[in-house]
């Protein structure tokens, strides 16, 4: 199966009987209607008409406490009672109709998804009450807290007390089926075990050849919540929970809604986005209600110059070059020498020369100097001073201390600098001197500085707040789990590295999900989900056909971790090979692009 499958343990604290069993089927068709199945679901009707009680056999008992403690009542009991009332087990189609014979066969909650739809580690949690949730009928939900859910990318997709998702259910073209089994009430191992094999036994009646079906009890704790990780402007440590920097951050995660809604602006989906590279962001709606209006936003990210630039920065920018060509808007990429000065031990010399040395890898991104520009702090001063003093005026020492964790150790120069980097967020309206939405695109590291600074104080000024997409972090080659960094030089591929240093450090250093032996590996398989190769292949590899094809022979142990570390050297040194002749030659445009006051 493609998707990992989680539960976390704050649902095993508050829920200690829960049991979740998966059973995935792939390659099978979606018929109408099965002769043999609609006659088992006959058989099935008669018995349930003979029961006196539903409410007293022992599994909806103990499921009813559930249901009632929230004022509802359980759905399997409902369903029971309206065929004792006449109704029958609905007929829909094959892979649905084996979901409902299963459960009116044994009283339990089953809940069954496309497969395809399901790109992200699915956890079992409960609620905090405010998760997105889109029901089956397509409509928006509140779910209350201490549900139990099953999410993806902090979106409900199951609530138990509110059923399925849309997005992720079973439909006529479905193929590849994810179903989950849901235990809350206390059930033995021997009658789960016979629950699983009549959801089986029906799938097999109805698999071909080439058909799949596999069965496994959800086990893995997601360890990640509840665990500590930083992230600041600068400190970036432990492994990532994105879904809390959602909650923590307060920002929201990016929905299919959202995607379709980009989609159908701009006719496609840039693969960061269908990918969840980009997970997050506030206020895209605004930018898209603005630009669907007819009025253009702006564009603003930026880099921190203290070295080479490394592939993981690359990721916004490029992102940002897509927006820019889909959308027509005007971008705005700020160099801030002066915050590298004041937090790295380099001088204001050096810190400027990479910035000029840095320009030139977005600049060899294809980027088009009529409606690019481009900042260095200290030599734009002059308009940057005055914007950022009139924010610096409106947050007080207390405020910004709270977001970015400045201590009596902080120097003064970076405490007043977070308004130096808030600034550019209102540049185009003043440079064009009427309001103009901007969107940053950026890592979730910089965020401090939108939500602690520039949204604080866009109202105090008359401007919009800045809207942000996030993007996550590409991990850094080595086991760490720590993002790429460029202080951190052995976790970094830089833009200038020649191919035989990719080479090196890819096969020396990249984490890989394989096995320890070949003859493990051809047996068992890899693991694409933590392999850094694959992570970063899926920035590189614009195809979803290829990178599909490599995650299954990867998984299936036909791809060997050596082999799937080659396909990201080629890919890797393609790039690179190109970016480097575009670097020499954006040399000679580089004045173009730079803003000058
Ligand atoms: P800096 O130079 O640390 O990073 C530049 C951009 O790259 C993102 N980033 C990453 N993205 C994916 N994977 C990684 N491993 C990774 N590491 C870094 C960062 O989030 C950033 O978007 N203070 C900023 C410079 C800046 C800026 C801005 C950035 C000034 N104005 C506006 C974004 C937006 C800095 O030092 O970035």
């Amino acid at each position: 199966m493609k998707t990992q499958v989680k539960l976390t343990k704050r649902l095993l604290s508050k829920y200690p009987n829960v049991k979740f069993f998966t059973v995935t089927a792939q390659n099978l068709s979606n018929k109408q209607k099965d002769v043999s199945l609609e006659k088992e679901k006959k058989l099935i009707e008669k018995k349930i008409c003979k029961i006196k009680d539903s409410s007293k056999i022992p599994i909806v008992r103990k499921d009813n406490v559930f249901f009632k403690n929230f004022g509802k009542t359980n759905p399997i009991q409902y369903q029971l009672d309206s065929i004792k009332g006449g109704k029958e087990i609905p007929t829909d189609s094959v892979l649905k109709d084996i979901l409902f014979i299963t459960e009116m066969k044994h009283y339990c909650l089953v809940s069954g998804h496309d497969l395809d739809t399901i790109k992200d580690t699915l956890i079992f949690d409960i609620t905090d009450g405010d998760e997105p949730f889109t029901n089956i009928a397509n409509k928006k939900q509140d779910l209350v807290p201490n549900d139990i859910i099953l999410k993806q990318n902090n979106i409900c997709i199951t609530s138990l007390l509110y059923g399925q998702d849309n997005a992720t259910k079973i439909t006529d073209k479905t193929k590849n089926t994810v179903y989950f089994f849901w235990f809350f009430g206390k059930v033995t191992d021997s009658e789960s075990k016979s629950m699983i094999n009549t959801l089986v036994k029906y799938l097999k009646g109805i698999s071909q050849k080439k058909s799949t079906i596999e069965t496994f009890k959800v086990k893995e704790i997601e360890e990640s919540l509840g665990q500590e990780f930083v992230v600041t402007p600068w400190e970036v440590k432990g492994d990532i929970d994105y879904n809390r920097l959602i909650v923590e951050f307060g920002t929201k995660p990016i929905t299919n809604k959202l995607l379709k809604r980009i989609e159908s602006n701009v006719g496609e989906l840039h693969h960061f986005l269908t990918r969840k590279i980009f997970f997050s962001h506030r206020d895209m709606d605004f930018i898209l209600n603005e630009y669907e209006k007819g009025n253009k936003f702006a564009l603003y990210t930026g880099r921190g110059p203290s070295g080479t630039t490394h592939i993981g920065h690359l990721v916004p920018w490029m992102f940002t070059k897509w927006i820019q060509d889909k959308f027509g808007s005007e971008f705005y990429f700020q160099i801030v020498d002066d915050e590298k000065f004041l937090v790295k031990d380099l001088t204001l010399e050096q810190t400027t020369a990479y910035g000029y040395d840095n320009a030139l890898d977005l600049i060899a991104l294809g980027f088009k100097p009529k409606k690019t520009k481009i900042i260095i702090n200290t030599e734009y001063s002059k308009t940057l001073y005055k914007i950022a003093l009139k924010i610096a005026k409106r947050i007080t020492y207390s405020q910004a201390k709270g977001v970015f964790g400045f201590t009596n150790q902080s120097n003064i120069g970076i405490i007043f600098y977070t308004s130096m980097q808030a600034a550019p967020c209102f540049l185009p309206s003043v440079l064009k001197k009427k309001n103009i939405p901007v969107l940053i695109p950026a890592a979730i590291d910089q965020d401090a500085y939108w939500r602690g600074i520039a949204r604080e104080v866009a109202p105090k000024l008359g401007y919009y707040k800045p809207a942000q997409i996030h993007n996550r972090f590409l991990p850094g080659l080595g086991t760490s789990k720590e993002k790429m960094s460029a202080s951190q030089k052995h976790t970094a591929i830089f833009t200038t590295d020649t191919p035989q240093e990719v080479k090196k450090k890819i096969m020396k250093y990249a984490f890989s999900g394989g096995q320890d032996t070949l003859k493990k590996h051809r047996e068992l398989g890899g693991n694409p989900d933590v392999d850094y190769s694959y992570q970063w292949l899926s920035v590189f590899e614009k195809s979803d056909k290829k990178l599909e094809e490599v995650y299954h022979s990867y998984k299936n142990g036909d791809l060997l971790s050596g082999e799937l570390k080659q396909m990201l050297i080629d890919k890797l040194n393609k790039f690179l090979t190109n970016h480097q002749k575009e670097r020499i030659k954006a040399k000679k445009h580089l004045e173009k692009f730079m803003l000058r006051d």
